[in-house]
This record gives structure tokens, sequence and C-alpha cells, in this order.
């Protein structure tokens, strides 16, 4: 099967970046990540894709969201990702975004990591919210990207213990390679687009996205 080809999204030091591109290297994910975007200028992602000889992309962070996404629409055509990956990218995707990159079967080729189980800790700093609640258990979670912050089909969810971390900063460190091992192995069921999804409740339209 032809290597499918993957656009990464990120804002920030590109820990998760380097992970799915090692695992691209080493042959445990079949992709091609065709470019790395960032709408920062300078961020540690863009120096990691460099060094790895991947083009690099910037579309300078802006307020306007749908004029932003417009225009990463545009720098990614030449492209063609069949999937957007978004790796540590600090801005919430338009509606405009996520339909260009809807398929036939209805579910969006947009993947996220965010940093808890969700639904619990939306939003920015999950690692951090979750140890200020006091939370005992946390963990992460693969999820497809719909316009609700973090509340995409869940893919795949990872847990771990916090019970014993005396600070947000020993969350994360417990919990970054935890996403790092998670990303590319739920990537690599989810880009060859063999799952099922299945609607479970019958009060809200909320869908879960299973391998098979
Ligand atoms: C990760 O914790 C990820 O879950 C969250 O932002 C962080 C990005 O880290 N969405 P990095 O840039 O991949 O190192």
């Amino acid at each position: 099967m032809k290597p499918v080809r993957i656009a990464i999204l990120a804002s920030g030091r590109g820990s998760n970046f380097d992970a799915i591109a090692e695992a691209v290297t080493q042959k445990r994910l079949n992709a091609e990540i065709v470019a790395l975007l960032s709408d920062q200028p300078k961020t540690g992602a863009l120096e990691k894709a460099a060094k790895r000889g991947i083009p690099t992309l910037v579309v300078p962070a802006e307020k306007d969201r749908k004029a932003h996404d417009r225009k990463v629409i545009e720098a990614l055509r030449s492209f063609n990702p069949r999937f957007l990956v978004l790796a540590g990218y600090m801005r919430i995707v338009t509606g405009e975004l996520i339909e260009a990159f809807r398929s036939d079967r209805g579910y969006s080729r947009i993947v996220n990591i965010h940093p808890s189980l969700l639904p619990s800790f939306p939003g920015l700093h999950g690692y951090s919210q979750a140890f200020h609640h006091g939370a005992k258990l946390t963990g992460v979670t693969v999820h497809l990207v719909e316009q609700d912050v973090d509340s995409g089909p869940i893919c795949a969810q990872e847990s771990f213990s916090i019970a014993d971390c005396r600070s947000a900063e020993e969350v994360e460190q417990r919990g970054l390679p935890i996403e790092h091992r998670l990303y590319p192995a739920a990537l690599e069921w989810i880009l060859r687009e063999k799952f099922e999804i299945q609607e479970r409740s019958k009060l809200e339209r909320r869908l879960c996205v299973c391998p098979n």
C-alpha cells in the first residue's frame, strides 16, 4: 500500500511530531509526512522537521480564525495531504478546514492528541488541570477533530495514575512518553481508514471510532 500523505500542524516544541516522524522512519507507520506547518515562526517543531528534511511552512497566527485557516488550506494545497495530524497545534480549527478534510464516509480526516482522558479536562493544559483538580488518574486521548473543542470521536486512550505526583510538571513527564507511543500506534490504523464508526448515544450525536 502507498504511504498515506499527512501534514503535521504544530505550534511548539514538537516532541509528538518527532515521535511520529521516527515511527515513519522505522516503518511502524505507513505514512509520508509531506509538510510540517506551524503558526509560530520559531518553534522546536520547525527545527526538528528541517533536520529531518521535511518541508516546513509557517502560516503566522492571526486572530481571524477563518482567514488563517484559508491560508492554511492554500499553503497545503500543493502538498496534497490526505490527513492533517495536529501535534500540539494551539489553535481552534474552523469548520471550513474540517470540511476540507471530511471523508465521503462522513468523518473528519483531522486527528488530534489531547493530554487528558476526554471528556475530562478539555481545552488548554490538560495535565495541569488534572493535577490541580486532584484527579488520581488521568491520561491521553487521540481523537478525530470536530468543531467543538476536544469533542470529536475518540479513537484511542490510555490512562495512568497521578496519585503520587507532586506537580503538574511531574504529570506531564509521565504523560509525554505515553503520547509518543500512543499517537503513532493509533495513527497506524486511523490512516488506513479501516475503522468502524459507532453511534452509541441516542441522546446526542456522539460517535466512537473502533479499529476493525
Ligand atoms: C502535548 O502534550 C499534546 O498532547 C498537547 O500539546 C503538547 C504538545 O507537545 N496537545 P509537543 O509540542 O508535541 O512536544
